[in-house]
């Protein structure tokens, strides 16, 4: 995979940056995106320490300007791996769930990818086995109580991928979702601190199955990958 380039968001930890972080191991070039400029460049230095080659780029992806910025700033480039993995999380019931926080969390988890891809659609046509990979979750497949604002938008995410992956079929790229169950990230010990880890998904497995699915031969897909713990009962 060397000479492609991969622009990977939420790259700044957890999975996204072990998703970078496996790519770069392959020789790709990747285009870190996050808010925090210090934990990208963080991930950007350890990647060069491993011999790969990234670049950073911080922004809000809630931010249509920004967003935009970073389309020009690929402009004319192409782009094989798109993986849209910046996500937030909501853990509450719908009667304490404000409409701030709805609104928030479907800019975050819905609206943000939708636009991103469509911004770089031009930079993924480049390429002649191009992926866009959207991190889904575990709730697209089994419903649980108290994230119907969080399920909602991964099972809209579900939605776009498999409408996009039918839309763009003809143009050879494919479009999937990898949906992992609990895993191993900040993200994780913030929603569920002291989770016994045996239930939890490594980000490195998340990644190695985004590898698998980005190097797959041209016109060849495979959809709806779902990854968890057999320790769940
Ligand atoms: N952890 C789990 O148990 C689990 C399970 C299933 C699915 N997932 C999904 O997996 C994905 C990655 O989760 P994770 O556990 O790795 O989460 P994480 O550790 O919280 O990392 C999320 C990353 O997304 C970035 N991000 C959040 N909002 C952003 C925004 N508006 N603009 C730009 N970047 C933004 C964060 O950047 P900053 O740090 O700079 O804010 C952070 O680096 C998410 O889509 C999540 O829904 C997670």
């Amino acid at each position: 995979m060397t000479n492609q380039r991969a622009v990977i968001t939420g790259a700044g930890q957890g999975t996204g940056r072990a998703i970078a972080r496996r790519l770069a191991q392959a020789g790709v070039h990747c285009v870190l995106v996050g808010r925090t400029a210090s934990k990208l460049q963080d991930v950007a230095a350890e990647i060069a320490a491993d011999g790969g080659e990234a670049s950073v780029q911080a922004l809000d992806l809630t931010d249509d300007a920004a967003v935009a910025d970073l389309g020009a700033a690929l402009a004319g480039r192409t782009v094989d791996i798109l993986v849209n993995c910046a996500g937030d999380w909501l853990i509450s019931l719908m009667e304490d769930t404000s409409n701030d926080q709805l609104d928030h969390i479907l800019r975050v988890n819905l609206r943000a990818p939708y636009i991103l891809t469509r911004t770089l659609l031009p930079n993924l046509r480049r390429s002649d086995n191009a992926s866009i990979i959207n991190i889904g979750s575990l709730v697209t497949a089994i419903s649980v109580p108290s994230v119907s604002a969080y399920t909602a938008t991964k099972v809209g995410l579900k939605g776009l991928t498999g409408s996009l992956a039918a839309e763009l079929k003809s143009e050879r790229i494919r479009v999937v979702m990898i949906s992992p169950g609990p895993a191993d990230t900040p993200m994780r010990a913030a929603a569920s601190p002291g989770i016994d880890k045996a239930l939890l998904v490594q980000p490195e497995t998340i990644a190695d199955m985004v590898y698998a699915v980005a190097s797959l031969p041209r016109g060849i897909t495979t959809s709806d990958c779902v990854l968890y713990s057999m320790a769940w009962e």
